[in-house]
């Protein structure tokens, strides 16, 4: 038993996830678990207060979607008399954990980088996504698609997204909403290890979830008391809408809005901005080393004299 799952059992608390599910899904400064705890605590408040007024949890299916260890659905569990909790994500020992120890009241399952889902067409009345679409960089239209199809008509997506609130801070240049759109940062990061880093816009959403979804709201990260912000993220809330979208219809770039073009040119300038970046690996700078002390040496510098000399001969 790990030492979160010790601490918890004690407390009546549901325990939680050995320290390495609790960091995979989001390091912090501070204390792990008591941070574990906190943006878990911030997530069910940014969930309840988006949701419409007259929106009710009574006979509701609710999925979870990239659930991780539960760092959201273990505060929720009170609401488990009333709805069905659903949580999925393709990292097995995550789900393995929440199997053990939030099942039930907690369903998962494990699923798989590209969709489908293992569900039925409307299965859900209300899909969140925390920090998932913030990873998914190339099939997202086939997810968002995937949202749709496993809501029920009128069902609701909640989705976090990388927005002004962490543009700056992690990119280090203002957000200007006209010059982004869909921006993907370290594009060849494995899943495993936390994957791309994906950032949006509000008016690329619109444009691009909306044959999809109709959003009905948008919300920047929440500000404590103090003014800071545990969650960095923003988040909308959206309608499912008819009829069925497809993946060239969410594509699409409207010719004339000029927004689509300057975002390719930030996401060229980005690109060309991580490429600059990318240094030498220390095995081939280590081969530049090793070739210039033997160009130095006594023996090496006729031995590579000799070399060139036999290649140019080979070629004439
Ligand atoms: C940053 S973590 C957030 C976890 C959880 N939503 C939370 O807020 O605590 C992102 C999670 O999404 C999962 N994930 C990424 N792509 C996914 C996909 N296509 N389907 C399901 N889960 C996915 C990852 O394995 C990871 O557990």
């Amino acid at each position: 038993m790990s030492a979160g799952t010790k601490r918890h059992r004690a407390s009546g608390e549901p325990p939680l996830p050995p320290l390495d599910l609790a960091v995979r899904v989001g390091r912090t400064p501070g204390d792990p678990y008591e941070d574990y705890i906190a943006m878990g605590q911030s997530l069910r408040q940014v969930v309840l207060s988006i949701l419409p007024s007259d929106w009710t949890f009574d006979g509701r299916r609710i999925l979870d979607l990239g659930c991780g260890a539960g760092r959201t659905l273990r505060h929720f569990l009170d609401l488990a008399d009333t709805a069905e909790l659903w949580g999925c994500d393709i990292h097995g020992d995550s789900i393995d954990w929440v199997e053990r120890h939030l099942s039930p009241p907690v369903r998962c399952f494990r699923s798989n980088v590209d969709s489908p889902l293992p569900v039925a067409d409307g299965h859900f009345d209300l899909v969140w996504a925390m920090s998932v679409f913030t990873h998914i960089a190339d099939r997202w239209a086939d997810w968002v698609i995937e949202m749709h199809r496993v809501l029920a008509p009128g069902g609701l997506l909640i989705a976090s997204y990388l927005g002004p609130g962490v543009y700056e801070a992690t990119l280090g240049e203002p957000y200007d909403e006209s010059r982004v759109g869909m921006l993907i940062q370290e594009s060849w990061r494995p899943l495993d290890d936390g994957g791309p880093s994906v950032f949006h816009s509000e008016w690329w959403l619109r444009r691009h979830w909306g044959p999809a979804f109709e959003i009905l709201e948008v919300r920047g990260p929440p500000v404590r008391s103090d003014g800071s912000s545990e969650v960095g993220h923003s988040f909308l809330l959206a309608r499912r809408r008819d009829p069925t979208p497809t993946v060239d219809g969410l594509e699409r770039i409207e010719s004339g809005e000029e927004r689509e073009t300057a975002a390719l040119q930030t996401n060229v300038r980005m690109l060309r901005r991580e490429l600059g970046g990318i240094r030498p690996s220390a095995a081939a700078r280590a081969r530049v080393r090793l070739r210039r002390a033997l160009l130095r040496s006594a023996v090496g510098a006729p031995a590579l004299r000799l070399r060139r000399w036999m290649r140019r001969a080979r070629v004439r």
